[in-house]
């Protein structure tokens, strides 16, 4: 079944989302992060605690592989459940298949993914999880949806475990989209997530039944 991470860095959103038993993992990255006033380690560490052993994805912020694994080392020392976002690129890539070597392996999670042969890249180099964002492709007028389906059908034919994340996601739809072509979880941002629990009909049918239990119980004929 397809999972949904909560895509957030705020520690309100976070335990709320937690108490509706729907979120099996987190995403953030530096823009997420830098929003909240909680210091950078401490809310990692905020974080991972409130996700239990759930899985949550933290972005290193350097551009070369060497500080990207040094960060990565650093960020993984943090908590278990840390996943280590690095963006896609040459250096990430360098950076992703020395975090799969050795006996301390990291877990990573390529982000900023574009392309099937940019996943395909990724998932080579030892990547756990690949992230299509696919509203920043619908954003230049591509087919963000489309682009996930590609990569899951690349992924299926070729036997690569590695896990997709739809990523960037802007509204309901692309989460129900995401799902229908095969994605194995989608991030979602907690206003989404918001949106995906309600329907209009839904707030007016709760109406129309309790406003009906008033009037039957003051003696008021329900009509049809
Ligand atoms: C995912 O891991 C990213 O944090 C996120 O989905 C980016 O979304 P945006 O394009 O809305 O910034």
């Amino acid at each position: 079944m397809v999972q949904i991470y909560l895509d957030s860095a705020n520690l309100q959103e976070i335990e709320e989302a937690l108490s509706w038993g729907v979120i099996s993992g987190l995403t953030t990255n530096p823009t997420l992060m830098c929003k909240e006033a909680e210091p950078f380690e401490f809310l990692v560490k905020k974080i991972c605690a409130l996700m239990e052993t759930n899985p949550v994805s933290v972005e290193v912020l350097s551009t070369i592989a060497e500080g990207m694994v040094k960060e990565a080392r650093h960020l993984a020392n943090q908590a278990p459940n840390v996943v280590v976002k690095i963006p896609m690129g040459v250096e990430g890539l360098k950076a992703v298949y020395r975090l799969n070597q050795g006996e301390e392996k990291v877990s990573c999670n390529v982000t900023l993914v574009f392309s099937v042969n940019q996943a395909l890249l990724a998932a080579r180099a030892g990547a756990a999880y690949v992230s299509p964002f696919l509203g920043r492709l619908d954003d230049i007028g591509w087919d963000g949806v489309g682009l996930v389906r590609e990569i899951i059908e690349v992924f299926t034919r070729q036997g690569i475990d590695t896990r997709i994340i739809a990523a960037s996601i802007r509204h309901p739809r692309h989460v129900h989209e995401a799902a229908a072509v095969g994605a194995h979880i989608a991030t979602v941002p907690f206003s989404v997530l918001k949106q995906m629990a309600r329907h209009p009909l839904t707030d007016i049918g709760v109406e129309r039944f309790l406003a009906d239990w008033d009037r039957a119980r003051r003696g008021e004929e329900i009509g049809r």
